[in-house]
């Protein structure tokens, strides 16, 4: 995986300039196509375990557009690694998108399971199951949200010698931001916008920093480094709205960065958001580009339209 092409890219605007607001873009969606943003982060360190525990291959689970999946699906099989991924919804099949056929074409065992079963993915029960039925497979969670994906999205901060005061990112599991926060000084913010509609975002980092055995005197230290942005989930995980297209359409014409309707779409338009307040002027930013591009076709064609020209 090539790292070196994930370039901070600055965002140049005069009113930027005027407000001594400098903003840059940190391009993970340019590492690669299928194992992009934050996914290799996430999957570096479990393909590693897999690789030291001898395992064959990596087991997870995702929905029918999950980024994860054919992210997961790319990167062991260039680890010559197996993969099964447990697909939410036992109407799906191999053919059913893009996304899913990308994964069966990588050589990924699809598994499609009811949603009842499918709630049970974070269960220690369903994993001693799975554990049972797939012994030579290696769980990973959904997302990548777990110690391993923490520690390689904490690893990115090692890439960037520019000291931002503010860093932006869209949030799904939280490992991302919990990586990231877990990497910042008490000096830097950290501003997470959720996808999900009504997501405890807090709850949900303290549940995977308490994971990690991280005591809870510092998880309530990192907390402080974290703002949650919760308002810009367009309706929902995978909703979104015209006025946020119009909004992805008008950014990559300005500045020739794609932007997905899914996840980093909502983070950069928050951020726009939040520029227009004074309380940002003279500080450095910098957004996480955290890939999500592999789903655009999937949009398209709910669209019926190219969303870029
Ligand atoms: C493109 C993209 N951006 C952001 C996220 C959110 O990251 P996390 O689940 O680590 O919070 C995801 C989901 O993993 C994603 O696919």
């Amino acid at each position: 995986m090539d790292l070196k092409r994930s370039i901070l890219q600055e965002i140049n605007s005069e009113s930027f300039e005027k407000r001594g607001i400098s903003l840059y873009i940190k391009r993970d969606d340019l590492i690669d196509p299928e194992i992009s943003g934050n996914k290799w982060r996430k999957l570096k360190y479990n393909i590693a375990l897999c690789e030291s525990k001898m395992k064959d291959g990596i087991l997870t689970f995702g929905g029918a557009y999950s980024n994860h999946l054919v992210a997961t699906a790319a990167a062991c099989k260039n680890a010559n690694l197996g993969s099964v991924g447990f697909v939410r919804g036992d109407e799906l099949n191999a053919e059913s998108n893009a996304t899913l056929k990308r994964c069966a074409e990588l050589g990924m065992e699809l598994n499609f399971i009811p949603r009842e079963e499918y709630a049970m993915r974070n269960d220690k029960e369903y994993h001693e199951t799975l554990g049972a039925d797939y012994p030579s497979l290696q769980l990973v969670p959904e997302g990548g949200a777990n110690y391993y994906g923490m520690i390689g999205c904490q690893e990115m901060l090692s890439e960037i010698d520019i000291e931002f005061d503010h860093i932006f990112l869209a949030q799904g599991t939280t490992t991302t931001s919990c990586g990231i926060v877990f990497g910042v000084g008490a000096n830097q913010k950290v501003h997470a916008v959720p996808v999900l509609k009504g997501f405890s975002s807090m709850e949900e980092m303290k549940a995977l920093f308490s994971k990690t055995g991280i005591d809870q005197e510092t998880i309530s230290d990192l907390l402080e480094r974290i703002v949650i942005h919760p308002d810009s989930h367009f309706g929902g995980y995978a909703k979104y709205t015209p006025e946020l297209i119009e909004f992805i359409r008008d950014f990559y014409q300005q500045h020739e960065v794609k932007l997905d309707p899914i996840y980093t779409g909502k983070a950069m338009f928050e951020l726009m958001k939040q520029l227009e307040s004074s309380e940002f002027d003279n500080s450095k930013i910098l957004f996480i580009h955290t890939g999500g591009l592999q789903g655009i076709p999937g949009v398209e064609k709910k669209m019926g339209e190219k969303l870029f020209q």
